[in-house]
């Protein structure tokens, strides 16, 4: 099969290694964080150019609020940031951007910007570009069984129609196919509670790059990487 017939619908991103990346170089991990927008913006352009569809970027983790606070507020101030400074860039190139994760936990300013670039892009359909924030995977299937516990209770659901489209279908990926290539930067080799469910038959991919140096050509490399496997989904 040729490499175009191969092209994965859905690759999700782990950014991984931009406090390593700031260590090696004497910087502050906050500094790390920043230089870590550039690859977004690369993986977006190689995205298009390749015909992938969704693009999830796994940005904070549930877990990542027990960083230092100091932390924690570079990343969200980034956050804000980039949408402000994004937000045209990304409508100019028909990207749709959608939030998966709890967003009470954010403050109303954040809440705001991601309600904003949602809206603001909700034509684009070239490429659906998804943030994951305040997100796990544990918190997803918390959160879909409590709706789906509270429909059951309001009678609008029955415990026997619970099958498994029912439960994608209360996750907050409802919208989108299963990732079909999984990157995670900097050598690591874990899901650190991204996308479990969703990832049941997900082809994975490890690079030693960290996250910051992650290039247009190693995106290409992992498409070549993820064209040659043969993914079976537990036939002959
Ligand atoms: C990934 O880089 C970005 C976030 C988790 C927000 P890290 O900050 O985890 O970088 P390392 O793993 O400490 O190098
Ligand atoms: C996973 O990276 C979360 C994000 C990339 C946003 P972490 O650096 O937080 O994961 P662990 O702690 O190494 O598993
Ligand atoms: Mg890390």
């Amino acid at each position: 099969m040729s490499l175009e017939e191969r092209i994965p619908q859905h690759v999700a991103i782990i950014m991984d290694g931009n406090g390593r990346w700031a260590q090696l170089r004497g910087k502050e991990r906050a500094e790390g964080h920043m230089a870590g927008v550039e690859p977004i913006r690369t993986c977006i352009k190689a995205a298009i150019k390749h015909g992938v569809r969704y693009l999830t970027f796994y940005a904070f983790s549930t877990e990542n609020w027990g960083r230092p606070t100091a932390e924690v507020e570079a990343l969200m101030e980034l956050l804000c940031r980039c949408i402000i400074q994004e937000t045209p860039e990304l409508k100019a190139q028909g990207v749709r951007v959608r939030i998966i994760g709890e967003r009470t936990r954010f403050s109303e300013r954040v809440r705001s910007f991601l309600d904003q670039i949602e809206q603001e892009t909700a034509e684009g359909e070239r490429l659906t570009m998804v943030l994951a924030l305040n997100y796990s995977s544990r918190d997803e299937l918390r959160r879909a069984t409590q709706r789906m516990a509270a429909e059951v209770a309001a009678g609008t659901l029955t415990a026997a129609a619970i099958d498994e489209q029912c439960i994608a279908a209360h996750l907050d990926t409802a919208f989108m196919p299963d990732p079909d290539l999984i990157i995670r930067t900097s050598g690591e080799q874990r899901l650190s509670n991204f996308l479990m469910w969703q990832a049941a038959y997900a082809e994975f991919y490890f690079p030693e790059v960290l996250w910051p140096d992650f290039t247009a050509e190693d995106f290409a490399h992992a498409l070549e990487v993820y064209a040659q496997r043969n993914r079976r989904f537990g036939k002959l």
